[in-house]
């Protein structure tokens, strides 16, 4: 994608919180929101170390309430609170082969990373959303919530489909109280963490990484556009869903996924 050029800066004196802002789809969408105004808080366990960027960065592991807690007290001290909140933070790293070889523990944690995470953001920063009859929240999806594969995500898809269910459900309680809430649902993106997982499967196929790919998108049905998206491409819808441009949007989920979901 060609390098941005935004001087609408259409999210001047807005606060955003992006959760794993500092790889992948959450950092692409962390740069955007930045470079259209915005003041842009980033959460992620891991420092990203030396970067162009003055996101401000908040340590902390969302897998459980604790370090939710930690982002939303950081937040209320510095910030007051936000007006975009990005739920990106998710991921399947869970093992594949079927029902038998997920535990209890995989499932909880699927559950507490892709969903309980931001049922619990969102129940710590929507309070003041409220207060000020405005806001936006997104859900990072996936395709995967509505196109389950059972060899390799049977508990992130499950988890996702429940992400989507509650966001729905979430629009519709906060709609006429001026905060917008909506769901996005990428497909394939050319990520650190897709590469890790096409490198397991790969292993596990005994395959190259490319045939793995390759593998992938057919066994999805085919990507018609023929290749994964760029993070950043991801990353600027979600930009036009948070911008006042999409002041009638809320309550509906966005599939960005070259074509995939074979469905109408
Ligand atoms: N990549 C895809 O093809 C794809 C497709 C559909 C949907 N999605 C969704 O898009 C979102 C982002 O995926 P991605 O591929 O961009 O991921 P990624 O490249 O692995 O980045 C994940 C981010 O989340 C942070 N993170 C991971 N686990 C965390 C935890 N327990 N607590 C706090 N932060 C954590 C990571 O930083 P640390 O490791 O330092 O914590 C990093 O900043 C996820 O919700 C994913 O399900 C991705």
């Amino acid at each position: 994608m060609e390098n941005i050029q935004d001087h609408t800066k259409e999210l001047e004196g807005k606060v955003a919180l992006v959760t794993g802002g500092t790889k992948g789809i959450g950092k692409a969408i962390a740069d955007r929101l930045a470079i259209a105004g915005a003041k842009v808080i980033v959460t992620a366990r891991n420092h990203p170390g030396q970067t162009e960027s003055d996101h401000h960065f908040i340590a902390a592991d969302l897998s459980g309430p604790e370090g939710v807690a930690k982002v939303a007290e950081e937040i209320a001290e510095l910030f007051g609170g936000v007006d975009i909140l990005i739920n990106n933070m998710g991921a399947n790293t869970f093992p594949g082969g079927g029902f038998s070889t997920l535990t209890d523990e995989h499932w909880n944690q699927a559950l507490q990373i892709n969903l309980l995470s931001s049922v619990r953001l969102d129940r710590a920063l929507l309070p003041q959303m409220l207060a000020q009859k405005s806001g936006v929240i997104i859900h990072i999806s996936s395709t995967s919530g509505m196109l389950p594969i059972w060899e390799s995500t049977m508990a992130y898809s499950s988890a996702k489909a429940a992400l989507n269910a509650y966001s729905k459900t979430l629009s519709g309680e906060v709609a006429n109280q001026g905060v917008r809430v909506i769901t996005v649902s990428p497909g394939l993106n050319k990520t650190q963490a897709m590469a890790t997982f096409l490198e397991e499967l790969s292993q596990n196929a005994g395959i190259t990484v490319e045939e793995m790919t390759q593998n992938l998108m057919a066994r999805l049905g085919g990507v018609p556009l023929g290749r994964m998206a760029e993070p950043e491409e991801t990353a600027e819808l979600v930009y036009f869903l948070v911008s006042p441009k999409a002041s009638y949007i809320t309550g509906a989920n966005y599939i960005i996924d070259g074509g995939n979901l074979p469905v109408v």
